[in-house]
C-alpha cells in the first residue's frame, strides 16, 4: 500500500514539474520547434539556399515539408549513405536536404524527374548551394530512367507518381543493400497507393515505420540484414 502511495506521488510530481516546464514563458515550443543548426560554414550555406527555396518555390512544386526534409537528412546520416537515389526531384528541395547529410558522409545524389521545367529549377538551386558536384540529375520517365541504375543504394527516396511506388520498389529493392532503406513520401491513408503499402508491410525482408502521420505521411523501410 505504501509502495503503491509512493508511486502515485511520484507520478503526480513528475507530472506536476513536466507541467511547470511548459507553461515557462517561451521554453517548450522553442524547444521542440528548434531550427537545424549548421556545423560548418558548408552546412550554412546549403541551409540558407534550403530555407529560400523552401520559402519562394513551394508553390506548385510539390516539395516535401521541413520536417520532413530533416528526416530524410537524418536517416541519410544515420545509415552514413554514399549512394542516395530519389524519383521526383522538383526544384531540388528534399534534394538539399540529401546533401546537407551527403556533404558529411561523402557520398553522392542520383535524381530523377520528367519534368524539364523544375528540372531546370533545381539544378540551379543545386548549383546555388554548392552541391552540383555530388548531384546526378536523370530527366525523362522515371520508370524507364531507373533501369540505367546498378550500384548498391543505400537509401531510396520515392516521391513521384503514387501509382508508380510499387514499380520502383520492384525494380529498384533489389538493389537496396542491407541495412538501406526505402523511404516514400505521401503515405497517409488517402494518399498511398494500398498496392505499395501492401508490398513494404508484408515483405519479411522489410521492417516498415510510418512517421509524421498527422501531416504527409513518410514510410521508413529498413532492407535487414
Ligand atoms: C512531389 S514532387 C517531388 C518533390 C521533391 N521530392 C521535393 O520534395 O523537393 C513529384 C515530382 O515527380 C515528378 N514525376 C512524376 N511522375 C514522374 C515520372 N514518371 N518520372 C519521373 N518523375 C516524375 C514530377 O514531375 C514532380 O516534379
Amino acid at each position: 500500500m505504501r509502495v503503491g502511495l509512493a508511486v502515485v506521488a511520484g507520478l503526480v510530481v513528475a507530472a506536476v514539474s513536466t507541467l511547470a516546464w511548459a507553461q515557462r514563458p517561451g521554453s517548450p515550443r522553442a524547444v521542440f520547434e528548434a531550427k537545424t543548426l549548421p556545423k560548418t560554414d558548408v552546412e550554412k550555406s546549403i541551409l540558407g539556399v534550403i530555407e529560400r527555396v523552401g520559402r519562394e518555390q513551394r508553390a506548385g512544386n510539390m516539395i516535401v515539408p521541413e520536417e520532413d526534409g530533416r528526416l530524410l537528412r537524418a536517416w541519410t546520416e544515420a545509415v552514413g549513405a554514399k549512394n542516395v537515389v530519389e524519383i521526383g526531384t522538383s526544384v531540388g528541395y528534399s534534394g538539399l536536404w540529401f546533401c546537407l547529410a551527403l556533404k558529411g558522409t561523402g557520398g553522392k545524389l542520383t535524381t530523377f524527374d520528367i519534368d524539364e521545367r523544375r528540372s531546370a529549377m533545381a539544378k540551379a538551386n543545386f548549383e546555388a548551394a554548392g552541391v552540383a558536384d555530388i548531384v546526378t540529375m536523370v530527366l525523362g520517365d522515371a520508370h524507364e530512367t531507373v533501369k540505367q541504375l546498378k550500384d548498391p543504394i543505400d537509401v531510396l527516396f520515392l516521391d513521384a507518381d503514387k501509382a508508380g511506388y510499387l514499380d520502383y520498389l520492384q525494380k529498384l529493392l533489389p538493389l537496396v543493400r542491407p541495412g538501406g532503406i526505402v523511404i516514400a513520401h505521401n503515405m497517409t491513408p488517402n494518399m498511398a497507393d494500398p498496392r505499395f503499402v501492401e508490398a513494404i508491410t508484408t515483405n519479411p525482408e522489410l521492417e516498415t515505420v510510418f512517421l509524421h502521420m498527422d501531416a504527409s505521411g513518410v514510410s521508413v523501410s529498413v532492407k535487414k540484414h
